[in-house]
């Protein structure tokens, strides 16, 4: 199965965050129209200015993944506005850094409600107009955080969640044209990283770099080619060797 068309049509949640500036530019300059969500409309309608800017397309929306309506409410907006989509990429995410005993339960669900369930309501709301078109892409922002375990417990569990998840649809996408992935970073170069970490990385990781949002959305540019149809329900490492050799623990 081919690409239907040449510019596709990319739904981008949490487009106003750091790493979703590599990602947007990527994307944009293979020649997509990125749709670009968030909770923080500004955020998403700054985001769509720096595309239109350098030439590129793009449409800002707002959005709350830990709403069914909100996600509802987007498909509406998006559907008038664009029409059917051909890729999603999840990557509005929190990281709560709260031990286990500084947790309560809202406090954990609450990540897991936008780490984990927001992706799985944007693939359930916009899943059967990729399947319908006969091709799709759906990529996942997960993180190594979610393969080795880490010390912040609701960012480990629902980012281990977003990968099995992404394993798991496999059966529900089984022979439509539309594959699932995963992005796992290690440590990548925004504000959700604090200083210490940035220096501890280039201590550690064998590449002796910190990854940058470029770098992503370099990987997920591609993951929308015809080039990358037989990568399907991967986690795809990009940290540097970081989940090789060191561990996410402080303690
Ligand atoms: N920065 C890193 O080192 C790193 C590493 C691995 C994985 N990740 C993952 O990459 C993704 C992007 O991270 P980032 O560094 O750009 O973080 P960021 O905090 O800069 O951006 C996250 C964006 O998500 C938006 N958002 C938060 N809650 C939302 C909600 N309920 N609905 C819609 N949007 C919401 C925020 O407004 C923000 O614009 C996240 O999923 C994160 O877990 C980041």
């Amino acid at each position: 199965m081919t690409r239907p068309v040449s510019s596709l049509n990319v739904l981008v949640t949490g487009a106003g965050g750091g790493m979703c500036v590599g990602i947007n530019a990527r994307l944009a300059a293979a020649g997509h129209t990125v749709l670009c969500a968030d909770l923080n409309l500004a955020a998403a309608e700054a985001a769509a200015e720096r595309i239109t800017a350098a030439g590129g397309r793009a449409l800002p929306f707002e959005l709350n993944v830990s709403s069914d309506e909100s996600v509802a409410a987007l498909h509406a907006a998006v559907s008038e506005q664009v029409g059917p989509i051909q890729a999603l990429v999840n990557a509005a995410g929190i990281l709560d850094r709260k031990y286990l005993q500084d947790h309560d339960t809202a406090s954990f669900q609450f990540a897991l409600d936008i780490n984990l369930t927001g992706p799985f309501r944007l693939i359930r709301e916009f899943g059967p107009e990729l399947v319908e078109q006969g091709w799709g892409r759906i990529i996942n922002i997960s993180s190594i955080a979610g393969v080795t375990g880490y010390h912040y417990p609701s960012y480990a569990a629902s980012k281990a969640g977003l990968s099995n998840l992404t394993r798991s649809l496999l059966v529900d996408f089984w022979g439509t044209g539309v594959t699932v992935n995963s992005i796992c970073p290690g440590v990548v170069d925004t504000a959700m990283v604090i200083q210490e970490v940035r220096d501890q990385v280039k201590k550690k990781v064998p590449t002796e770099q910190i990854v940058t949002p470029e770098e992503i959305g370099a990987l997920a540019a591609f993951l929308l080619t015809d080039d990358a149809r037989s990568i399907n329900g991967a986690d795809l490492l990009i940290d540097g060797g970081a989940t090789q050799v060191f561990s996410l623990f402080d303690r």
